[in-house]
């Protein structure tokens, strides 16, 4: 009797809260990509991670700051495994406060690998009377700041986050950024846009203030590589994968650690099994 009263008390919440979800009805679908690092076995891709370096440096690193890494992450295991020759020159054309000298005053030395990303503005009030109001969010941990919503029937709602459960589904972040994006285009006529602001289709309420990075179109950015094409969504996902290495740097080695944990216990396990039979052979029962 107990049983069958949870099971009604756990469906009516899951209804209701699925159905209060549903009823906010105001999320915007958001596309799934194809992600190297995505599902429970995916690694970061090295060469797109140094590809979305270099998109950030050209296209968003004079508006956006990069505050919780240092020069020498990009060399570590992991991430974009840039050479630490090439670092120590791009950390050199950075400069950051030197230690107070005797006077007390602070100066500037330039950058040395174990400094981090500097910051771009001295207060949140300088960098919104910038942008026009607006404030540029740090990117380190955008990617884990931000995510996708359910949009669908909400009966379906729990089958979907089973799914997800089950795929190892957690690029949501990743997802919206490429989006985010890719999704400037013409307003719909209906839609007034206020002065300053920017139509984009997977902004929440579809105003937002950054104008598209990407206003050149195809071929902004110079690829080093011919075989990757330049293109705006190819842009758009590269940022996006290096935005989520910079929020989560130790991806690829937690999910090699799991997996060798599987199979450690999958070996103890049989071998506890063999050994639990060989000791109970001789019981009679
Ligand atoms: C000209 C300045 C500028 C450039 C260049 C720029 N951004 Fe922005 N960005 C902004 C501003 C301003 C906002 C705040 C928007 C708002 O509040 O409406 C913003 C917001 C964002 C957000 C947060 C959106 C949200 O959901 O709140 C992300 C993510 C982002 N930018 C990523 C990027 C990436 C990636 C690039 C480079 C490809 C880039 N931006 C280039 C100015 C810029």
């Amino acid at each position: 009797m107990i049983k069958i009263s949870s099971l009604v008390a756990v469906t009516a919440y899951t209804l209701i809260l699925t159905t209060g979800a549903f009823a906010a009805g105001s999320h915007i679908e958001i596309p799934r990509n194809e992600w190297s690092f995505s599902g429970i076995s995916g690694q970061y891709d090295k060469a797109q991670l140094q590809r979305g370096f270099q998109i950030y440096r050209e296209a968003c690193s004079s508006c956006h700051s990069l505050n919780r890494i240092a020069f020498r992450n990009l060399a570590q295991k992991g991430g974009p495994e840039f050479p630490e020759e090439e670092l120590k020159v791009l950390a050199s054309e950075y400069e950051v406060d030197a230690l107070p000298n005797e006077d007390g005053e602070v100066k500037k030395r330039s950058a040395v690998l174990s400094d981090r990303f500097p910051p771009l503005y001295a207060n949140e009030k300088e960098a919104r009377s910038i942008h026009n109001g607006a404030l540029p969010p740090d990117l380190s941990v955008i990617a884990k700041a931000r995510g996708t919503a359910y949009v669908g029937p909400w009966y379906w709602h729990p089958f979907a986050m089973f799914a997800d459960i089950f795929n190892g589904y957690q690029e949501g972040g990743s997802d919206y950024i490429a989006a985010l994006l890719t999704g400037y285009d013409e307003p719909p006529e209906t839609m007034e846009i206020s002065e300053g602001m920017n139509y984009n289709k997977y902004y929440p309420g579809h105003q937002i203030a950054m104008a598209n990075p990407f206003a050149g179109g195809n071929n902004q950015v110079e690829y080093q590589s011919a075989m990757i094409p330049s293109t705006v969504k190819q842009y758009a996902k590269d940022v996006a994968a290096f935005l989520s290495w910079a929020s989560d740097p130790t991806l690829n080695q937690r999910k090699q650690t799991g997996w060798q944990v599987l199979v450690y216990l999958l070996i103890t396990g049989v071998l506890l099994y063999i050994a639990k039979r060989r000791i109970w052979a001789s019981v009679k029962h």
